[in-house]
């Protein structure tokens, strides 16, 4: 990371501090600009992109607080390092609770500034790589070679709805991917290069529904001390992932209904109707018809996010996939923590194979991440967790003796069939060949649910 790829805004009413913080930032290489009020520093910033920014809390005109806010109002948001000469703490907690990435009490020496915008840019740049490897490998999952039917159907599925603005419900259990289909279904869509909104229904108060989806004016209650864009208004012309909708109080849902249905909103605190042009994708754990019939869920709206339902699977449904998620996440994590890829034993396969996997698709990839770390270079039984080896083994032995008496019941019936094709459904010839009982033979023919049909040709 080298100082001159960055560009820093620095702002002080003191001439002196300007050109003091100036020199310090210049001689390290940054590129710097000046600003001696918050007025001058709200013009340069809009005409300009910064990538870090040292605000004195007191200016002139405004204070650092209200311009770091107005620059976020414009969607100029960028790190801030504040300083102060009067540093009162709760104005310090006050910038830290705003987002400020950190305060520096006057009289501070040079280095002590230079070191705070290296470490402040080097978290940007990391937040900045992590961002785009999850979106890497959000691009990549649901192109991967599926093997079980339930996910080449969701594979098709996929192809299908992309291309069309149709609302679309995700059902699937905790970690099977629905915020990871929501993000494919946009990204093959023509709204891929607009707003993406995620918002989770369940960590929403009641209280502040309203203004968090459709927004509020300045002064419409106490603490709305600017204008605020709802939801609905950030994912105009794009998309509105409302996660956990199951979780939606019932009073919330009539609220959202009425927004969905005539594509319009009103701001807290405003006379105003805007309209929306907003793709809408829900998902939930829970099981939405049974909230219905329980009276938890709106029918009405139950049926207007429901055009398209597309139910994710969970992994205990589709163990063809296991193997094959199993390698892939192995050679994910190998690259990303650069170790060599590592060999499975046949037998640790097994037993992950046998294991339920209750968090899915999310427990798979966190244990293979930890094997990858943390397992020697052939990965046995011995390196695996032992919460696995423990519901994995007793659900081996609990499946032998099912899978054989399954087995002995499929050879019995079928044993019954060709002797009863045989003597042409002729029953007690039959059950003298068998050298059984006739009734025995009624019961059997009853339990195997054979009918005539498969042995009278
Ligand atoms: N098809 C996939 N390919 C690769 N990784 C996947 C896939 N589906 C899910 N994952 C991984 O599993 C994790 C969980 O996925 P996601 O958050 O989409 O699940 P979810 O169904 O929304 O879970 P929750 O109900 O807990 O919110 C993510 O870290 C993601 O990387
Ligand atoms: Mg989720």
């Amino acid at each position: 990371m080298s100082p001159s790829e960055f560009k820093v805004l620095v702002v002080d009413d003191d001439k002196n501090i300007r050109r003091m913080l100036q020199l310090a930032l210049q001689n390290e290489g940054y590129f710097v600009d000046l600003a001696g009020s918050g007025a001058e520093a709200l013009q340069i910033a809009t005409k300009n992109s910064f990538d870090l920014a040292v605000f004195d809390i007191r200016l002139q005109d405004i204070t650092g607080i209200e311009l770091f806010k107005r620059l976020k109002g414009l969607g100029r948001e960028l790190p801030v390092i504040f300083m102060s000469g009067h540093a009162s703490l709760t104005e310090a907690a006050q910038t830290v609770q705003l987002g400020a990435f950190d305060f520096l009490e006057k009289p501070f020496s040079p280095e002590k500034l230079l070191i705070t915008a290296q470490r402040c840019l080097e978290r940007e740049l990391m937040q900045k790589r992590i961002a785009d490897l999850t979106n890497k490998q959000l691009n990549l999952s649901l192109n991967l070679q599926f093997t079980s039917p339930q996910m080449r159907k969701i594979q098709d599925e996929l192809a299908k709805v992309a291309a069309t603005d149709a609302t679309i419900l995700i059902n699937g259990e905790s970690g099977t991917g629905k915020e990871v289909l929501a993000h494919e279904i946009v990204s093959r869509g023509k709204r891929k290069d607009r707003d993406f909104i995620r918002v989770n229904c369940a960590s929403i108060p009641e209280s502040l529904f309203e203004s968090e989806f459709f927004g509020h004016e300045k002064g419409s209650f106490t603490g709305a001390v600017q204008n605020k864009k709802g939801y609905f208004e950030q994912a105009h012309l794009g998309t509105l992932f409302l996660d956990e909708i199951g979780d939606l109080s019932i009073s919330s849902q009539a609220k959202i209904l009425r927004a969905l249905q005539n594509q319009e909103i009103q701001k807290v605190g405003s006379e105003k109707i805007l309209k929306v042009d907003v793709r809408i994708i829900a998902a939930t754990h829970r099981d939405l018809r049974e909230a219905m019939q329980a009276g938890r869920f709106r029918e009405d709206l139950f049926y207007r996010l429901s055009v398209v339902q597309m139910t994710l699977p969970s992994l205990r449904e589709c163990a063809d996939d296991i193997d094959f998620l199993i390698a892939y996440f192995l050679k994910e994590f190998s690259l990303k923590h650069g170790l060599p890829i590592k060999d499975i034993s046949d037998e640790a396969l097994r037993y992950l194979r046998c294991y339920p996997w209750p968090g899915n698709i999310r427990e798979l990839q966190n244990v293979v991440e930890r094997l990858v770390i943390l397992g020697g270079p052939q990965l046995t039984t011995e390196d695996l967790p032992d919460f696995i080896l423990s519901r994995a083994s007793s659900s081996l032995q609990s499946n032998s003796p099912t899978s054989l008496r399954s087995f002995r019941e499929h050879s019995d019936r079928q044993f019954i069939v060709e002797t009863l094709k045989r003597v042409s459904g002729n029953i007690s010839q039959a059950a003298r060949e068998l050298e059984i009982e006739r009734s025995f033979l009624h019961k059997k023919i009853n339990h195997f649910q054979i009918d005539k049909k498969e042995y009278l040709t």
